[in-house]
């Protein structure tokens, strides 16, 4: 199957930076029309910005996810000014770095409120329109709602733990409604990018203090993690690792588990080590 997105509405959440502005872009250039979310109106109204200079249409809507009033409004906002919405794309996300025993619960609630609990309320207040969507649309069409978990929902990564279960709770969501929207007309889709380069790491991490060596620097454009999902939109891939990092751990896991658990493990023993050696 191939998904035109021409003419069609796209809710893009996490719209301001990194991922979800990178799609913004790219999702203009194939014609869709985009309502563009996320809490910092400035950087919203940057991207919007520049969608509209590049010909494409686009409008921005600031709010806060976790918040259940912003959420309604964003969905009748969004409504009332395109009349319709055809695809979401739950981009939003935060991440915490550091160990569990030295977090918080008030991380952890955090972490779930915005990967987990966000995205799934906001899927549940676009159904209903994206149902519509597919029972006006011309034969053939598919509305969809597009997951951006990440691989730390099919593999629990040390020092991230509040963000492997706020993934795979959005995983096992994401495959659960995949069953029951096919009542609806609608498919659901889920992308797992793995390790991603911030545009600004500050915001994207509520905590930065893990030990277990990870480049960030060095990690993947969020430029080419969002060619991923406008692939996984428009071949109505089920579920797509993005990237090499991403597609070995989602591999490992299937082929060699217990290689992938010595890998995992190995890194905590050198920083252990490290640690060691230092005190
Ligand atoms: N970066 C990685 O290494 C990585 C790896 C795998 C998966 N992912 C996933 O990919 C998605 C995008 O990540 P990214 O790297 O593009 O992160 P990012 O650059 O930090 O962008 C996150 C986006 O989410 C928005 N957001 C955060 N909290 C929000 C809230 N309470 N309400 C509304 N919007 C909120 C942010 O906007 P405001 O701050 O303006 O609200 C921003 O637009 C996330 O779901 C993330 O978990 C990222």
């Amino acid at each position: 199957m191939w998904r035109d997105v021409r003419g069609r509405v796209v809710l893009v959440t996490g719209a301001s930076r990194g991922i979800g502005k990178r799609l913004a872009g790219k999702l203009a250039s194939l014609g869709a029309r985009l309502a563009l979310t996320a809490r910092s109106t400035d950087d919203l109204a940057k991207v919007a910005g520049e969608v509209r200079a590049a010909g494409a249409e686009a409008e921005f809507f600031p709010a806060d996810l976790t918040d259940p009033a912003d959420r309604a409004k964003l969905v009748a906002d969004v409504v009332a000014r395109f009349g319709a919405l055809d695809v979401l794309i739950n981009g939003a996300g935060v991440c915490s770095f550091g160990e569990f025993a030295t977090s918080s619960e008030a991380i952890a609630r955090k972490v779930l409120e915005v990967n987990f609990f966000a995205p799934i309320e906001l899927t549940r207040l676009c159904q209903p329109h994206l149902t519509a969507s597919y029972e006006r649309g011309p034969a053939g069409w598919r509305p969809a709602v597009v997951n951006v978990a990440s691989i730390c929902g099919r593999w629990g990564i040390p020092s991230m733990s509040e963000h492997c279960a706020s993934k795979h709770a959005f995983v096992a969501m994401t495959e659960a409604f995949r069953g029951e929207f096919e009542r609806f007309g609608v498919d659901v889709l889920l992308v797992l990018p793995g390790l991603v380069r911030s545009d600004d790491l500050n915001r994207h991490l509520l905590r930065n203090e893990g030990k277990i060596h990870l480049d960030f620097e060095g990690a993947q454009p969020s430029d080419e993690v969002a060619d991923g999902v406008v692939r996984s939109l428009l071949r109505n891939r089920t579920e797509a690792a993005i990237g090499f990092v991403s597609w070995w751990v989602w591999f490992g896991k299937r082929m060699f588990p217990r290689g992938v658990r010595f890998f995992m493990q190995r890194k905590v023993w050198k920083f252990a080590r490290r640690e060691a050696r230092a005190s």
